[in-house]
This record gives structure tokens, sequence and C-alpha cells, in this order.
């Protein structure tokens, strides 16, 4: 049994090494943005400069370890060489683009090219093949600005997360929480949801954010009409 460092109203934060928890927790999808092996300090528990086909063995074994405790897919966000290293690896059953179009990150590695989108590979059972999570349709290509920092040196942004998890239903499982975008917008879908974070600031973020209150995102006329205006 492993104490979580947060539980409350279905959100659940575990404060370690995804690869020691994962065997204790279940969902139905997995939404997740691992360190991008691109040289980001994320703290002292992270390497993010290995050598590639460390970096790949590594990931490879924590999917596989999400693929066995979940009843879904198996979203991955990656960087374009960890898709193309994962991929000879692990092939993935499918790959989204997030498609950025404000984004002013340096080239990587001398490369000529400025990235403004970013793969998502597809592990796990996608839709129709049994298990708990029923049909669900959504685009591959998404549409949105990256975020501004909140302490996290490379957040997600909110409105990419709630419009994956708004498609795709189930309790949610992200083992690279960071500052918890993926339970933010969980909670936000009344969802539940687990996150693992292995730094301890960033699970303090994560906490914070979680405490502010839900924006109501229903049309005006749906939502709950105030009293002080009857
Ligand atoms: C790319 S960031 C995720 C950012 C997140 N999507 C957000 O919106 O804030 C990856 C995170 O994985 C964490 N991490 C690295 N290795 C880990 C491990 N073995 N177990 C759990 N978390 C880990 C890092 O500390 C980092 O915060």
């Amino acid at each position: 049994m492993i104490t979580p460092y947060y539980d409350h109203a279905g959100i659940t934060i575990y404060h370690g090494d995804c690869r020691d928890i994962l065997p204790h927790v279940t969902a139905d999808v997995v939404v997740t943005d691992p360190p991008y092996n691109a040289g980001l300090d994320y703290g002292a528990g992270t390497n993010d400069k290995r050598e590639w086909g460390e970096y790949v063995t590594w990931l490879a074994n924590i999917i596989d370890g999400c693929e066995a405790v979940v009843t879904g897919p198996v979203f991955v966000f990656l960087s374009v060489n960890g898709l193309l290293s994962l991929s000879a690896y692990k092939r993935p059953r499918h790959v989204c683009v997030w498609d950025k179009p404000m984004c002013f990150s340096p080239r990587l590695g001398g490369s000529p090219f400025l990235p403004h989108w970013e793969p998502c590979a597809v592990y796990g059972r996608v839709c129709g093949e049994g298990g708990r999570v029923p049909g669900y349709h959504l685009p591959d290509v998404w549409h949105h600005n990256t975020a501004t920092r909140n302490g996290h040196p490379c957040p997600k942004p909110d409105s990419l997360l709630l419009q994956l998890l708004g498609a795709v239903p189930g309790d949610v499982l992200d083992p690279f929480m960071g500052s918890g975008t993926t339970l933010v917008a969980a909670k936000q879908l009344g969802r539940k949801a687990i996150g693992i974070e292995i730094e301890e600031r960033y699970c303090e973020i994560a906490v914070k954010r979680l405490a502010q209150e839900v924006l109501d995102f229903r049309p005006a006329e749906q939502q709950p009409i105030q009293s002080s205006l009857i």
C-alpha cells in the first residue's frame, strides 16, 4: 500500500518514481508527457540527457507498465527524435500531432527546422478493441498554443488536455505528471485521475493548481443562474 501525496475528490497524486508506483494503480486511459531527453533540468531525480538507446529502453518499459494497468489507450507526447527512436523499438498504434503555431522553441541539435509541432504516440487499446473504454472520436491534429510557465520548465496547455480528455472517456493516469495539467483538466471535466511525479516541488505546484476554482466552460445559457441576478 503506497501513501498518496494528495487524495481529494477523485484526484490522487503519488510522489515517487513511476516505475515503483505503476504496478499499484489502475485506470482506463493514460495521457502523459515524459521527459524528452532534450537536456532539460527537472531536478536531481531525472537524467534528461541519456544515450538514445538507454532512453527508449527506459521509456518503452514504462509504456509497457502503463499498458498493463489500463483498459484503454496510452497517449505519450514525445519529441520528433524521441518518436523516431522509440518507434523502431516499440511501434505505436497511431501518431497524433500537437500543432503549436506560436511556439518559439530553439532548434534542437543543430537542426535547420524550427519545431512547431510535437508528436503524440498512441499505444494500448484503441477504440473498439474491448476493455472498459467505449468508442470515441477525435481528430489526430490538435491546435493549441504553448502554455505559459507555471514554475515547471515545460507545462502543457490546459486546453490541449481538455480537448484530449474531453474526447476519450474513463479514469485517467499520468505517470509523468509535472505541474499536474492532466489532473487539472480531469478535475474540470469531473473525472477521476491519478498523477505520479518524482520531484516534490512539482507535486506542490499541482496541488495549488487543483485547489483553484473549476472554470465553467458550458455555454452561458447552460450555466446555473447566479441567485444575485434573479
Ligand atoms: C515533460 S514533464 C511533464 C510536464 C507536464 N505535462 C505539465 O503539464 O506540467 C516530465 C515530468 O516527468 C517527471 N519525471 C521524470 N522521471 C520520472 C519518473 N521516473 N517518475 C515520475 N516522474 C518523473 C519530471 O520531473 C517532469 O516533471
